[in-house]
């Protein structure tokens, strides 16, 4: 679009010249009950968004802006499965992952559903056979590690779920230690692989194109590793110690992965969006696959209330609209993610491929250049750590930065009082730092540096509890509001060329390790690969 010729836009930003001198203090003030106007609630979900700088206008004409970029028809052609990611010919159908198994979905005259839930079962056998120590390694002991071997999508969805619903491993799982490998440097294989049982471990090479290089040379130490721990022939040590999660069965295939061990998805499923996939079978085993089915039900409840609430009550549409007015009417274009409970350690790293990968883009869905401003910078931390490192510029420092604090009201439920005491204070400075962000402070002497502006906008999402079905949830939130975000823009938030290039290039320049460096390279490449071979030959 020409942001100029929407009149929504255009609106927006006379209105964004009205009130962009309102301080959040000064709103706070106008509007006694700025929390009652300004949350919105789903059964487990709590999104306040009273410390962003909005009126109650201000949403209106936000919500003008989806309508006239015809959201809803664009809902639709997500959920139906339309071709919408058109770079790359696909549909976007994450939803369908998640759908009940008494709903079916026909697209172009397949009923995905029946592939979806027999890949789910295929899993679920894989699953228990791993459980119930029926999977045994090359000597005959049954597995106790495993290890994930996959980067991007097929490493920070199952790494996250794992990490953040630990209390849910179930006691067929506790057994099992779970690992996740992704860096192309082998730094974490080097020191993973001491400390593991070749005989006893399994590794799942987790890669929807099965081509992704980081990935294969890991799966490739891995193999060599055992190779040499067992002295078996190559085809044993595929059969009991590799499991394949990928949409490339030929390449799986001919890695060396038996069909029995290959779990299957679909190009219909994004790298950043297939945690509900078959590369969610880390999740599963860690949590057990009732959990992980509970993890599916959260998140299409999401999907359900993404594709029917209004959009002045839709939680992701409304967490996608204080982004663009953030973005594109306030000039704020770095965005923070600061979980308040340890267990989503891992959300900021996901959420930045997530929304950076899906909309850091310049050109529209029909590669034409954009002429307004997309995805910011997002980066984040647990914000109690956060509160140690970089608040400071969040406080007093010259970026504005809006600012995504993530918590739950209920945890410790029946264990010992100290750690309720623990998770109250982690509120309580959840709360305390995103009110004096939004309000700032005045120097109670004369010294400028003891002065806080405020005025740093912020919304709270707030669950009550952290389940694997809340869990769910949360992530489908950021997923549709990635998807809003990306409607606005005209973005198409499927496709990641901005990653394809440098993968090329990378793999022309390795053999010039290994010979004379070409004349062609630009003179910093040649040099530092000119030290490369100074320093390896002494
Ligand atoms: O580098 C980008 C990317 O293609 C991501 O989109 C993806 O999640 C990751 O690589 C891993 O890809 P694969 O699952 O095919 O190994």
């Amino acid at each position: 679009m020409d942001s100029g010729e929407i009149k929504a836009w255009v609106d927006l930003q006379s209105h964004a010249e009205e009130i962009k001198d309102l301080h959040l203090a000064e709103l706070f003030r106008l509007e006694a009950d700025r929390f009652g106007e300004f949350s919105f609630s789903t059964e487990s979900f709590l999104l306040d968004l009273s410390k962003q700088r909005i009126t109650k206008e201000t949403l209106g004409k936000l919500t003008a802006l989806v309508e006239q970029q015809a959201l809803g028809e664009w809902i639709e052609k997500l959920f139906t499965g339309e071709q919408i990611n058109v770079s790359e010919g696909r549909s976007a159908l994450h939803t369908a992952l998640r759908l009940p198994i008494e709903e079916t979905l026909r697209v172009n005259d397949r009923v995905i559903t029946e592939d979806i839930h027999a890949s789910l079962e295929k899993m679920a056998l894989l699953v228990r056979q791993i459980q119930q120590a029926q999977w045994r390694g090359f000597d005959g002991r049954p597995i106790r590690s495993i290890v994930n071997i996959g980067v991007g999508g097929s490493n920070l969805g199952p790494l996250m779920a794992c990490d953040a619903l630990e209390q849910y491993t179930p006691a067929e799982s506790k057994q099992l230690d779970i690992h996740f490998v992704s860096s192309m440097d082998g730094s974490e294989l080097e020191k993973l692989l001491p400390l593991l049982e070749p005989a006893t471990t399994l590794f799942i090479v987790a890669s929807k194109t099965f081509s992704t290089i980081d990935t294969l040379a890991n799966a490739n130490t891995a193999r060599e590793w055992l190779l040499k721990a067992s002295g078996k022939s190559v085809d044993l040590i595929n059969q009991h110690h590799f499991i394949a999660a990928t949409g490339n069965i030929r390449a799986a295939q001919s890695w060396g992965v038996p069909e029995k061990n290959q779990l299957l998805f679909w190009d219909w499923v994004g790298g950043r969006y297939s945690l509900w996939s078959v590369i969610g079978l880390p999740i599963a085993l860690k949590v057990g696959v009732e959990n992980f089915r509970a993890i599916l039900k959260g998140a299409h409840a999401m999907d359900r209330h993404f594709r029917e609430t209004s959009f002045d009550k839709n939680l992701p549409v409304l967490l996608g609209l204080v982004g663009v007015w953030n973005i594109n009417f306030l000039n704020i274009h770095a965005h923070t993610i600061l979980p308040y409970d340890g267990r989503l350690s891992h959300l900021p790293s996901y959420l930045q491929q997530l929304e950076m990968e899906s909309n850091g883009k310049s050109v529209n869905a029909k590669g034409e250049r954009l002429n307004y401003r997309t995805c910011p910078v997002l980066w984040g931390e647990v914000g109690s750590n956060a509160q140690h490192a970089f608040y400071q510029l969040l406080h007093q420092g010259t970026e504005l930065v809006m600012c995504d604090f993530i918590t739950t009201a209920v945890r410790y439920e029946g264990e010992g009082e100290e750690l309720q005491l623990q998770h109250q204070l982690s509120l309580a400075n959840c709360l305390a730092q995103s009110r004096l962000l939004a309000l700032g402070a005045e120097s109670e002497n004369d010294l400028g540096y003891q002065h806080y502006d405020g005025n740093q906008p912020s919304t709270t999402i707030m669950l009550d509890e952290l389940t694997p079905e809340t869990f769910g949830g949360l992530i489908a939130l950021y997923e549709h509001k990635v998807f809003v975000q990306s409607v606005i823009w005209e973005i198409n938030p499927f496709d990641q060329w901005g990653v394809e290039k440098g993968k090329k290039l990378a793999s022309s320049l390795l053999p010039e390790f290994q010979s004379q460096v070409s004349g062609d390279l630009d003179s910093s490449t040649r040099g530092l690969i000119q030290r490369v071979q100074r320093q390896q030959a002494q």
